[in-house]
Formats: C-alpha cells, sequence, structure tokens
C-alpha cells in the first residue's frame, strides 16, 4: 500500500523532528526505524552496532520495511540515514510510500552534530572528514529515490514541514487535503 510519507535523509537532517510536526498536521500516527528496532531489540542503536556490527543493524531496517509493507495504516516514516543503501530497501520503500529527501550540506551537518554521541558511524576522531565522505557517496542515492527533495540548510523545522504540506504530495495528500 502506497500509503505512507517518508522522510530520508543523512543523520541530522532533521527527519525525526519534521516527522513528528507533519505526524501533529496530519493526525496520523509516526514510526521512525531507530526506534522501531530499538524496541525491537531492548537496546540503542549504538549498543546494537556494538554487540551485534553494523550488518545486523542493517538487517533490522530491512525487516522493519516488511513490517511497514504489511501495514494498512497511513503513517509518516522516519527513517535511519543509512536505510536506502540497500537496493532491497529502496524498493521497500518505493512500494510503501511517497518519499521525501530532506537535504542538507556537510558543513550544515557537521555543526548539528559535533556534539552528538549517538550516531557510531561518527564517533571517529575526524568526524568532518567522515561527514564529507559519506556525504559524497549517499547523496546520489537519496537523490535517486526521491519524489521531492526539501534543501533544509537555514531553515526550521516548522519551515521545513510547511514546504512538505504545501508541496501536495501524493496519495497521502490526496486523503489528508488539508
Ligand atoms: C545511520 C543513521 C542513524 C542510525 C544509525 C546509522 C546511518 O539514524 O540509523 O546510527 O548509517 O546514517 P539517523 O539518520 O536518524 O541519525
Amino acid at each position: 500500500m502506497k500509503n505512507k510519507l517518508i522522510l530520508i535523509g543523512f543523520m541530522g537532517s532533521g527527519k525525526t523532528t519534521v516527522s513528528e510536526y507533519l505526524a501533529r498536521h496530519y493526525q496520523c500516527e509516526v514510526l521512525d526505524t531507530d526506534k522501531w528496532i530499538e524496541q525491537k531489540e531492548s537496546l540503542k542503536v549504538s549498543e546494537i552496532f556494538t554487540a551485534h556490527g553494523e550488518e545486523y543493524f542493517r538487517n533490522l531496517e530491512t525487516k522493519c520495511l516488511e513490517f511497514l509493507t504489511d501495514e494498512e495504516k497511513d503513517i509518516i516514516i522516519a527513517t535511519g540515514g543509512g536505510l536506502p543503501l540497500r537496493e532491497e530497501n529502496r524498493l521497500l520503500l518505493r512500494s510503501i510510500g511517497q518519499i521525501i529527501y530532506l537535504e542538507a550540506s556537510a558543513d550544515e551537518i557537521f555543526t548539528r552534530l559535533k556534539d552528538d554521541k549517538s550516531r557510531p558511524l561518527l564517533n571517529t576522531s575526524n568526524q568532518q572528514e567522515k561527514i564529507n565522505e559519506l556525504i559524497k557517496i549517499r547523496r546520489p542515492i537519496y537523490g535517486s529515490i526521491a519524489n521531492l527533495t526539501i534543501e533544509t540548510d537555514g531553515k526550521t523545522c516548522e519551515e521545513i514541514s510547511k514546504e512538505i504540506i504545501s508541496a501536495q504530495i501524493g496519495r497521502f495528500y490526496a486523503k489528508h487535503p488539508r
């Protein structure tokens, strides 16, 4: 059922806060794939990476999408930044809804995340370099599946959300026309 609104983008691009704003606006549920996984495993994402490794975490992301494929409710979905990297996941995302890419520059991401310790992939001595490296690989992948791209640098959560709402995207909007 292609009835979900899905937010994709790099770590720190605002997917979680924007998803909460949209869920309040459209009065529907929100699902954050990281939180879904944390609940299932009773562990934080960083603990899952440490205990089981990244591949194990990526398999859980795919499981979460399979769960959403069978879910009939209209849901706003905030995805983990690495979730669209698997082709299998991109196909699943496309089959369940409209995809909105929250784009942010590497400098903006670095400013937002430099004091954050919750992202295992960024726990390195040169965080800025790591962000640049990952963004370069991921940007074309995010862009390749997005139905809508929103530039987020310097914008508030409310401004970004209002841009999404005014784009009146796809079937989701047709069912929630306000
Ligand atoms: C990851 C992003 C994180 C989380 C995990 C891996 C990534 O989610 O899924 O740390 O590979 O970009 P956020 O994008 O919500 O930070």
